[in-house]
C-alpha cells in the first residue's frame, strides 16, 4: 500500500475556462484515522460542471473552494482503515472526498454502496447526476403522460437520464446535443423521439419549433443562453421550465439572462430552479426507483473514464468542449 496521498489543490481562480495552471498537484503523507474516523482510498472521481462554480468567489448555494484547498469533488472508494463503529475496511463508499487519492472522514458524509452497484454507477446514473435527473424532472418538471419534453445537454450524464425517465412517464422526448453521434445515441439507443444538433442547426429556434410543434410542456434546461431562449419561444400553455444548470454561462463573469422571458407570462408558464442537495432526505426513494429501472434495462447509461488523477485538470475541459458522452469520471490509481 502506498504511504502518500496524491492531491490536487485549487491555487488560482480561473478566468474563462479552467486551465491546468489553476491547480497544483502534490503529495502529502497518508493520514491516520482518528477516533471515529475512516481512511478511504478513492477509486473514482466525478467531474461535474458545478465544479466551475465552486472555483468562483461569491455567494452561491455552497461556499467556494478556498485557494490552497484540495479541490472539492464527488468520489467513490473503499475504506482502508477504520476507527468508525459501523464502517469496516473493504466497505465501498461514495462521498465528497475531493480531488485526492485518499481522505479521512467521520463517516456521516458517506453513503455505503450496495454490492450490486458498480463504482461508475454509484457516481453516475445511481449517483448525484441520476438523482438530479430524477428530482429535477419529476418534482420540478412534473411531466404528464402525453407531454412534450425538451432536454438540453441531452447526451450528458444528467440529460440522458432525464430523457429516459421522460419516456417512462409517457412523454414525447426531444433531446438537444452537440454532435451527430450523440444525437444518434439518443434516438437509436435511448429511445428519444427526436434529437437536435444545436451546433449544426442554422436556426435553433426553428429547429426546436419543428421538433416540438412549438408546444413544449416541460423544458429541462442544462445549458441556458441561446438554447433557453429558443425553448422559451416554443412553450405550450402551462409549461414548466426546469432550471437545472446553464453550462453555456459557467465560464463567463457576466451570465446573460433570457430575452424571451415574457413567454412565461403569455403561456402561464413556470420557470423554477432547484439544487439536488435539498432532496437528500429523499435520496433513497430515488435510488430504489433508478436501480430498478437500470436493472430492468429501462435506463441505459454510459461513462467516459479518464485514467489518472493527475489528468483531472485537463479532463474537466471535456465537460465544456463536449468531447465525451454520458458521465465523465477519473479513475484514480490502477
Ligand atoms: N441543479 C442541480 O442540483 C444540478 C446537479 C447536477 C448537475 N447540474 C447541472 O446539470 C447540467 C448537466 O450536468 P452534467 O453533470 O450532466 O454534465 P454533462 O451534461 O455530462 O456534461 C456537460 C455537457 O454540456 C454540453 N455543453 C457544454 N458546453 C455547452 C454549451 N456552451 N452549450 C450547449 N451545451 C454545452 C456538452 O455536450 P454537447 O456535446 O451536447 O455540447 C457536455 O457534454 C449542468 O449545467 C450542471 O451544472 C445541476
Amino acid at each position: 500500500m502506498t504511504d502518500t496521498n496524491l492531491q490536487i489543490r485549487l491555487v488560482r481562480r480561473p478566468t474563462g475556462l479552467p486551465s491546468p495552471e489553476d491547480f497544483e498537484i502534490g503529495e502529502a503523507p497518508l493520514p491516520d484515522p482518528g477516533e471515529g474516523e475512516v481512511l478511504v482510498a478513492n477509486h473514482y472521481l466525478s467531474l461535474d460542471p458545478a465544479m466551475r462554480g465552486w472555483m468562483k468567489e461569491g455567494r452561491s448555494y455552497i461556499p467556494p473552494v478556498e485557494l490552497g484547498d484540495v479541490m472539492r469533488g464527488g468520489t467513490y472508494g473503499e475504506v482502508l482503515r477504520s476507527n468508525h463503529p459501523t464502517l469496516a475496511p473493504g466497505d465501498r463508499v461514495v462521498g465528497m472526498l475531493g480531488w485526492q487519492s485518499h481522505a479521512l472522514s467521520k463517516g456521516d458524509d458517506l453513503y455505503r454502496v450496495p454490492p450490486e452497484v458498480t463504482g461508475p454507477q454509484a457516481l453516475g446514473v445511481l449517483g448525484m447526476t441520476g438523482l438530479t435527473a430524477y428530482f429535477g424532472l419529476l418534482d420540478v418538471g412534473r411531466p404528464q403522460e402525453g407531454d412534450t419534453l425538451l432536454v438540453s445537454g441531452a447526451a450528458g450524464a444528467t440529460g440522458s437520464v432525464v430523457g429516459q425517465i421522460g419516456k417512462l412517464m409517457g412523454c414525447k422526448v426531444i433531446g438537444v446535443a452537440g454532435t451527430e453521434a450523440k444525437c444518434a445515441w439518443l434516438t437509436e439507443e435511448l429511445g428519444f423521439d427526436g434529437a437536435i444538433n444545436y451546433r449544426t442547426s442554422p436556426d435553433l429556434t426553428k429547429a426546436v419549433y419543428q421538433a416540438t410543434g412549438g408546444k413544449i410542456d416541460v423544458y429541462f434546461d442544462n445549458v441556458g443562453g441561446e438554447m433557453l431562449d429558443s425553448a422559451l419561444a416554443c412553450l405550450n400553455r402551462g409549461a414548466r421550465v426546469v432550471v437545472c444548470g446553464a453550462i453555456s454561462q459557467y465560464n463567463s463573469d457576466s451570465a446573460t439572462g433570457p430575452a424571451n422571458y415574457l413567454s412565461l407570462l403569455v403561456n402561464r408558464a413556470r420557470m423554477e430552479g432547484f439544487i439536488v442537495f435539498d432532496y437528500a432526505p429523499r435520496y433513497d426513494e430515488a435510488r430504489v426507483e433508478l436501480s430498478r429501472w437500470v436493472q430492468e434495462g429501462k435506463i441505459k447509461h454510459r461513462e467516459e473514464i479518464v485514467d489518472g488523477l493527475r489528468n483531472a485538470p485537463q479532463a474537466i475541459l471535456r465537460l465544456f468542449d463536449g468531447n465525451k458522452q454520458g458521465k465523465l469520471l477519473i479513475r484514480i490509481g490502477s
